[in-house]
């Protein structure tokens, strides 16, 4: 079965009550978020057109390990510019639904590729990060993170331990995804009865092959997107709409089963999907 939703318009998506019964019935569930999350945050996604940050900067200068050895001063600022307007960026309802998501359901795992920490700071617990943070830093040579340095004035900044520039510590092109986050998220894919894929193009990979490798092992799979994706064609439930709108009417309409289900049993027993609520 395979319900898509890709209206002209992106606002009053109904949530599928099909999809409703499988998120209340499930005993895990995975999501995985892109930069359309954080859109109505204000944090630019990447390649949507005209906004995105790839449609006004080469990713070929900013966010390679070569960018960086070629002009460090360029690169640390930009992220330093992201930085900031990240800390003054808030958790949208999207980041709200999903950590109340986490709350209601009984195994709830989030991989996120965003690397601005919303997810966190909405209440999130478990959350996956395979892109790294931008709010953390560590030493390009060394490796290691570093929490305090001294302002000298250089840019970028000096690592305190061995002299060497300090970098932010996201994953750039070119570089390999933190291992043991992609097995966890690998694990939590391959093993969840619900998948669901929110704001994110779907080509950069590894992240992108999560929610086939979620459907090869027989999850139900849905994406939420304002645009169709290459995964849209296979997901059981496409949602076109902003995450901010589609995600609290899923989390309202979830709610809204878990009561019913509630007044439907004997006083005193409640359902065991229904873990806090
Ligand atoms: P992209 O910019 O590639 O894709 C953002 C997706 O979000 C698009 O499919 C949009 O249609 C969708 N979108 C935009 N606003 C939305 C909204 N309000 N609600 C729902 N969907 C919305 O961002 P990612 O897929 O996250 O990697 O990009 C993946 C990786 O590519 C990033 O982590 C980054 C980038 O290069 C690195 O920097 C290593």
């Amino acid at each position: 079965m395979s319900t898509h939703a890709h209206p002209r318009h992106p606002r009053g998506v109904t949530i599928p009550d099909e999809l409703v019964r499988r998120l209340a019935g499930a005993k895990s569930m995975t999501v995985l978020t892109g930069a359309g999350v954080s859109a109505e945050s204000g944090v630019p996604t990447f390649r949507d057109a005209q906004t995105g940050l790839w449609a006004q900067y080469r990713p070929e200068e900013l966010a390679t390990p070569r960018a960086f050895r070629r002009n460090p001063r360029l690169v640390w600022e930009w992220y330093a510019w992201r930085r900031k307007l990240v800390a003054n960026a808030k958790p949208n309802p999207a980041h709200l639904a999903l950590a109340e998501l986490e709350r209601l359901l009984p195994r709830f795992q989030l991989i996120t590729q965003n690397v601005d920490g919303l997810h966190q700071r909405a209440g999130s617990q478990r959350v996956i990060e395979l892109h790294g943070n931008i709010m953390r830093t560590r030493c390009y040579d060394e490796g290691t993170a570093v929490y305090r340095w001294e302002d000298t004035g250089d840019i970028p900044p000096k690592c305190p331990n061995c002299g060497g520039r300090l970098r932010p510590d996201v994953v750039w092109f070119e570089e390999a995804l933190p291992e043991t986050e992609m097995e966890l998220a690998t694990r939590a894919s391959t093993t969840c009865d619900v998948f669901c894929s929110v704001g994110t193009s779907t080509v950069v990979h590894p992240a992108a092959s999560l929610p086939f490798e979620a459907l090869d092992s027989g999850a139900t799979v849905v994406e939420i997107n304002l645009q169709p994706t290459p995964f849209t064609a296979r997901a059981h439930f496409a949602l076109a709409g902003a995450a901010g709108l589609v995600l609290p009417e899923l989390l309202a309409s979830v709610r809204s089963r878990f009561r019913i289900s509630l007044s439907e049993l004997p006083a005193g027993q409640k359902p065991s999907q229904c873990r806090r609520s």
